[in-house]
């Protein structure tokens, strides 16, 4: 059992319209009191109403990626101030969707962190292995290196969360085995600066699923795409926790 903080992210992705907010508003009303940290992450559209919506309640709100740099002629993108502005405490960054689709690279992904400390938001970092890379027997070479490259020098528990996301997990209903996981989740935590950082596991996690996954004990929690979209999904992933 880690020491760290239990965390429940969903990742919207990009779904999610105005009238979804009735989910999130769902979710709050079911963990009046959480026993653990509760975050949703809609497209940037509905930061600021999804905020607003659940002002008050027990359910953070986050973004899903954040430019590094603060203001500037930077088109379609937006900053890790602005992300705070519109009522996010946290921002998801270098999910693998990101690095694939925009060619991200861990130096990136800690230069937007460091953006997201400075900001006052809390980072969840994503890293993981390809299936091409599992294959070969590099997993463990893959997500240290991505993790050494994608934390910036100040990140400790208080800042930073770490998401192990196998990429050939996420949204195929496949899971690495409960062995994997610890694996995996074992030499993370014995390469963290900072020993009480929260370790979350994603890819694939169902409510039929979850309690097994949480039971691991270097997994503080879960970061889940797909089944965070309802709140009877999600709200049983965080019942687990
Ligand atoms: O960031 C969450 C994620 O990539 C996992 O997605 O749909 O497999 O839970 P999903």
């Amino acid at each position: 059992m880690s020491h760290a903080c239990k965390l429940a992210t969903g990742n919207w992705k990009m779904n999610g319209l105005r009238a979804d907010l009735d989910e999130a508003r769902a979710l709050a009303a079911g963990f009046p009191d959480a026993k653990c940290g509760i975050l949703l992450c809609p497209p940037a559209t509905l930061v600021c109403a999804m905020a607003d919506a659940l002002s008050g309640s027990a359910v953070m709100v986050g973004g899903q990626d954040c430019h590094a740099q603060t203001t500037g002629a930077h088109t379609g993108d937006i900053s890790a101030q602005m992300l705070a502005d519109a009522g996010a405490r946290q921002v998801i960054l270098g999910h693998s969707e990101r690095r694939a689709d925009h060619a991200e690279t861990s130096a990136q992904v800690a230069a937007k962190a460091a953006a997201a400390h400075a900001a006052g938001l809390v980072a969840i970092i994503c890293i993981g292995e390809t299936e091409s890379q599992r294959d070969a027997g590099q997993t463990l070479d893959v997500v240290l290196s991505q993790l050494a490259q994608s934390l910036p020098d100040e990140a400790t528990s208080a800042n930073t969360v770490i998401a192990y996301e196998p990429v050939w997990a996420i949204g195929t209903g496949r899971t690495p085995t409960l062995e994997q996981i610890t694996e995996v989740h074992d030499a993370l935590r014995a390469n963290l600066p900072d020993q009480a950082i929260s370790l979350l596991y994603g890819g694939s996690v169902k409510p039929g699923n979850a309690a097994e996954i949480f039971a691991i004990a270097n997994v503080d929690g879960a970061l889940v795409g797909g089944a965070s979209l309802k709140a009877v999904d999600f709200g049983a992933i965080i019942a687990a926790l």
